[in-house]
């Protein structure tokens, strides 16, 4: 018998999801696919919980408009664009799912073209149809505010008042600003530019340098959480964090690792566990819905 699973994505990571299918689950055959939505099919029930994407789970297959008989359901659009019936839209509105329950989603994937699956709503999961970001839009240096801002809220990270960030790669400034938003003091590492207005702000200092020149000096107190958005390798970045983690005790990171090799899949499982062995008891992946070839690594300590 035939089982066929689903993931919805960002388009950007297709190609990643297909490398993570080819190389972890390679009982999955891709079955049919749109930018941001794949389906997949096995011979056996899969144990199916992919990194790239933003929801995955069972596939009910493709249904016609008239065949969509669901009395509690999410309704999720592959393009804002799209005019789902009013009858579909107001179930979807008025539909709660709570963490732990099977969400029923009724995918849009054209304008004539639904498809039907089922997902467990995981504690880090968005409570939004197909985990469309919940964040609000706002006047910000850069995308890397949606990063951080969607990490806080999927994890519900215990961010404090006046709390110490060493933010690596901080320029232009989006994630420093949600940081600030929070009441907490950054101090911002990067050779480029930062934005005028977290230049000024009183809780902001900028150290202009690559993260490779920290050094223990640049410290005058230890540092609650470590923040990384540098595009570069994860490679390098792991390595520099490995460092500067024997001079620094964080509670906390939160680090950005871009993805633009299909070859550092293989590294992430082992990352996890080389940060569990440095003490860090709770360590996750998760891809955000504003990542595009990246995921998102937290360490905490507790
Ligand atoms: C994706 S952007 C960061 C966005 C930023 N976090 C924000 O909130 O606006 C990547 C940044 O990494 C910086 N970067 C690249 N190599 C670096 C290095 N060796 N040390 C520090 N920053 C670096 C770049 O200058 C760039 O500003």
């Amino acid at each position: 018998m035939a089982h066929f699973y689903f993931a919805l994505t960002n388009p950007e990571a297709d190609g990643l999801l297909k490398e993570e299918v080819k190389n972890f689950y390679p009982e999955l055959k891709l079955s049919y696919s749109r930018p941001g939505f794949l389906t997949f099919k096995a011979n056996h029930p899969v144990f199916w919980k992919p990194l790239f994407a933003r929801v995955a789970g069972v596939s009910h297959g493709k249904v016609r408009e008239d065949e969509i008989k669901v009395q509690r359901a999410w309704l999720y659009k592959r393009e804002a664009s799209y005019l789902p019936p009013k009858a579909l839209q107001d179930l979807s509105d008025k539909t709660i799912f709570k963490i732990g329950e099977t969400v029923t989603l009724v995918m849009m994937i054209g304008e004539d073209e639904y498809w039907i699956g089922e997902y467990p709503l995981s504690p880090t999961h968005f409570q939004t149809p197909g985990e469309v970001s919940s964040i609000l839009e706002v006047a910000a240096p850069s995308r890397a505010y949606y990063k951080i801002a969607e990490a806080f809220e999927a994890f519900d990270l215990p961010f404090d008042h006046q709390e110490r960030v060493l933010e690596l790669g901080s320029a232009p400034g989006g994630a420093s600003q949600f940081l600030l938003e929070q009441d907490m003091q950054v101090l911002g590492v990067d050779p480029a530019q930062m934005d005028e207005k977290i230049l000024k702000h009183i809780n902001f200092k900028h150290l202009r340098k690559p993260f490779e020149h920290l050094e223990q000096g640049d410290f005058s107190k230890d540092v609650d959480w470590i923040v990384s958005d540098i595009n570069l390798p994860p490679t390098i970045i792991l390595k520099e964090i490995d460092r500067l983690l024997k001079f620094l005790e964080p509670r906390g990171l939160v680090l950005t690792l871009k993805m633009n090799d299909p070859k550092h899949l293989e590294l992430l499982s082992e990352t996890v566990a080389n940060f569990k062995k440095k003490g860090f008891r709770k360590v996750e992946l998760k891809y955000l819905p504003s990542h595009r070839q990246e995921i998102a690594l937290i360490a905490l300590r507790s």
